[in-house]
């Protein structure tokens, strides 16, 4: 799990945009579990966007999902999680089922994060991108029912994460090294995401 501990909690303050929009007692969350951070990363990028277009008094917390408490409490949830072996973590797969209730009841969007750009040939052969990634997603619907959307996103794979056998049969499959996120890619799907809250709120305010 996310090893920061309690650093990584934020909650937004009311941003000085004029465009942004917010509704009173609305609370926005951003979960993740993170191995080797960049899932956390991820994460605070699509906070810092969304954020960016609420304003008070809803609020956008950040929070490893083993830190959530009074999940009920949110009415937008936005879940990630590591991929390990075409998977999401143990802690991450935990999380879901223990809430799965909750979460079922809710507006939930998800993002996986892996490293598909950073397979060799012969492994993406094994798992194309696009299997994995509705793979991933059928697991998560599996447990809550549906998702708003969900997204495989590339992340940071080093040498360091995992272990010298590994690195080995990882060299041999064709696989790479590196920091693999795509920015853009991040920003584009938070707007959606941020997009799509917004005219929830507007309808809620109308209501
Ligand atoms: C043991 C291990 C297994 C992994 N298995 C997969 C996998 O099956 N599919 C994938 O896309 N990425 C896989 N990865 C890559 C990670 O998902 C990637 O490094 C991601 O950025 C991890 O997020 P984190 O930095 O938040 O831990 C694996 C990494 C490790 C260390």
């Amino acid at each position: 799990m996310d090893a920061s501990g309690s650093q990584s909690n934020q909650v937004y303050p009311p941003p000085s945009s004029n465009n942004a929009v917010g509704s009173s007692n609305t609370k926005i969350l951003i979960t993740y579990a993170s191995v080797n951070g960049s899932t956390k990363e991820i994460a605070t990028q699509i906070g810092s966007i969304i954020s960016s277009k609420i304003q008070s008094p809803t609020t956008v917390s950040i929070l490893p999902m083993d830190q959530v408490t009074e999940l009920p409490q949110y009415q937008f949830i936005i879940i990630g999680s590591a991929v390990h072996n075409f998977e999401w973590v143990s802690p991450a797969k935990s999380w879901l089922s223990s809430n799965h209730t909750i979460l079922s009841a809710k507006r939930v969007w998800a993002f996986s994060v892996g490293t598909p750009f950073a397979v060799g040939k012969f492994a993406q052969r094994m798992m194309e991108s696009e299997e994995e990634e509705s793979k991933l997603e059928k697991a998560i619907t599996d447990e809550i029912g549906k998702v708003e959307d969900h997204v495989l996103f590339n992340g940071r794979f080093l040498k360091s994460h995992a272990s010298t056998r590994f690195n080995v049969w990882w060299r041999v499959m064709g696989g790479k090294f590196g920091d693999f996120r795509d920015t853009e890619k991040i920003d584009s799907w938070a707007e959606e995401v941020g997009n799509k809250i917004i005219e929830s709120l507007g309808e809620l305010e109308m209501a």
